[in-house]
């Protein structure tokens, strides 16, 4: 069966590195036009130069997601450049951790803002063109940090909140054709989270409470993007797919 990815418009945020990159390369490769979306434009253009060397279309765009005016001024960008979007993957975001006392107010909405805000700032700013092409999909970036994990409450309330979006945008955009889905990634070899201090602890951590054996890599969530972007996606809509090797608890 064909994914009939072909000539659709994709938005993908944060795609300069890491998950992104690799969702947006993949959305390339089966025909998409892909806007790449990053705060920082210089890895955006670095995407964008790798996509054109593989022979597929994209273009760069520098925004914020947390912010409502660095949104609309990227949809009305993206528009411009590339036309309507299909398809949408909230992608962008990231952890500040800390215990309950030692969070400050400022890293608390930082996280929300980006992770939880940016994804319902994307979606209201480029539904209209869904609703204008007769659908589209909205693949939402959670975590497996959805269930609980130690220091990072405004991570895991940001990626449980982005179940709760995906639900109720599910139910009110589902008459337009549109479909709205939560890929939950556990945890993935990005340069991010290889970098993290901590990593080999958690790396070991994984690898005891993984059934699958062997590291995510970006591509792993890429693929599942790939379906629900899909025609074989077309019916499937509310969903939380886990992308986890099997790990499926908070520890
Ligand atoms: N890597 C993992 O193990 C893992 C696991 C679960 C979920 N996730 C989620 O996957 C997504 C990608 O993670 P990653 O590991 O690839 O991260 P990454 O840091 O490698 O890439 C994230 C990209 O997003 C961009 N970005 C950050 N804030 C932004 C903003 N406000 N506006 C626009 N762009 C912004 C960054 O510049 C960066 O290029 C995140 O939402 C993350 O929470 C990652």
């Amino acid at each position: 069966m064909k994914l009939n990815l072909e000539n659709k418009v994709a938005v993908v945020t944060g795609a300069g590195r890491g998950i992104g990159r690799a969702i947006a390369e993949a959305l390339a490769a089966e025909g998409c036009a892909v806007a790449v979306c990053d705060r920082d434009r210089d890895v955006a253009q670095e995407v964008v130069e790798s996509i054109a060397r593989a022979g597929g279309k994209a273009d760069a765009f520098q925004g914020d997601v947390g912010q409502r005016a660095s949104v609309q001024a990227l949809a009305v960008a993206v528009k411009a450049s590339l036309g309507d979007a299909d398809i949408l993957v909230n992608n962008a975001g990231f952890s500040m951790d800390a215990s309950l006392l030692e969070m400050s107010e400022e890293q608390w909405d930082q996280v929300i803002d980006v992770c939880l805000k940016g994804s319902w700032l994307c979606a209201q700013a480029f539904v209209g063109g869904m609703r204008a092409k007769g659908g589209g999909r909205i693949i939402n970036i959670s975590s497996r940090a959805h269930l609980g994990e130690n220091n990072k409450s405004n991570y895991c309330a940001a990626k449980a909140g982005v179940l709760g979006l995906t639900a109720a945008l599910s139910i009110e955009l589902g008459r337009d054709n549109i479909t709205v889905n939560t890929v939950a990634p556990g945890l993935i070899r990005t340069d991010r989270v290889k970098s993290i201090r901590y990593f080999e602890d958690i790396d070991r951590r994984a690898k005891q409470s993984t059934p699958i054996p062997r590291p995510g890599m970006p591509e792993d969530i890429a693929m599942a993007v790939l379906y629900l972007a899909s025609e074989m996606g077309a019916f499937v809509s509310g969903e939380t797919l886990h992308v986890t090797g099997g790990r499926y608890s908070s520890t």
